[in-house]
């Protein structure tokens, strides 16, 4: 299992739609079974919650598109937030972030400085799944796009991951999650986790 006494800051990345959440949710109920716990946050929550408390969005999805400024803002606050979290933490995000002006970086020097993760994992799967899978969720307002430009995203995120990877030696990961393999792409995610 990871370090003892500060835990272990593991932060999970991928487009949106690629399944993050539902891998994370898998290996934690895996993880639970052998006795390792860890707690696991939603990046974009803490942004959410302020964000809505101040009455600049009503839904999440809302987010990507407010000024570079306030979005910057939202995650100081909620890397600071998060930087108090005792133990092994788990903390879903993104490694970038489509906005309408370009591509914002999801984990910029300020906090990646606040979390010092010791290792980011990237989920992926084809461009052609995670189009699917966003057109079948009536949940979420997702962004419409065509599989090139989700390809285009998920080459960027492997770009700037290595960019985090200089800036604080930690390591990364990439799990794929395909399609009628989620336990495969569990399995990956509990391992580093142990
Ligand atoms: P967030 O809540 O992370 O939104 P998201 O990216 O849309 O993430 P989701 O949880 O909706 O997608 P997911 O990839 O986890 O997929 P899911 O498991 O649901 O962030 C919200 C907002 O916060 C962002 O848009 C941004 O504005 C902001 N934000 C967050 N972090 C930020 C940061 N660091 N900086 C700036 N802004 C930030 O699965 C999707 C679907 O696929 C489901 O229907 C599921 O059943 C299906 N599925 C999953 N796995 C499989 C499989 N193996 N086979 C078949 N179907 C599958």
């Amino acid at each position: 299992m990871g370090k003892t006494m500060a835990g272990k800051k593991v932060i999970i990345t991928g487009v949106p739609g690629v399944g993050k959440t539902t891998v994370v949710n898998e290996a934690l109920k895996n993880l639970k079974d052998e006795g390792i716990e860890y707690q696991s946050i939603n990046f974009g929550s803490f942004m959410f919650d302020l964000a809505k408390s101040e009455g600049i969005v009503s839904d999440r999805d809302q987010m990507r598109s407010l000024d570079r400024t306030i979005q910057k803002r939202l995650q100081q606050h909620a890397a600071q937030a998060i930087a108090k979290v005792p133990g092994n933490v788990l903390i879903d995000t993104h490694a970038s972030v489509k906005t309408p002006k370009g591509y914002l970086a999801g984990l910029p020097e300020w906090v990646l400085r606040e979390i010092m993760p010791d290792i980011i994992v990237l989920v992926e799967t084809d461009d052609d799944q995670i189009l699917i899978r966003r057109l079948s969720d009536e949940t979420r307002s997702r962004d419409k796009e065509g599989s090139k430009a989700i390809a285009e995203h998920q080459q960027f995120n492997r770009a700037i991951a290595a960019s985090y990877a200089m800036l604080t030696g930690c390591t990364i990961k990439i799990v794929v999650n395909a399609d009628f393999l989620l336990e495969r792409g569990a399995e990956d995610l509990a391992a580093v986790l142990r």
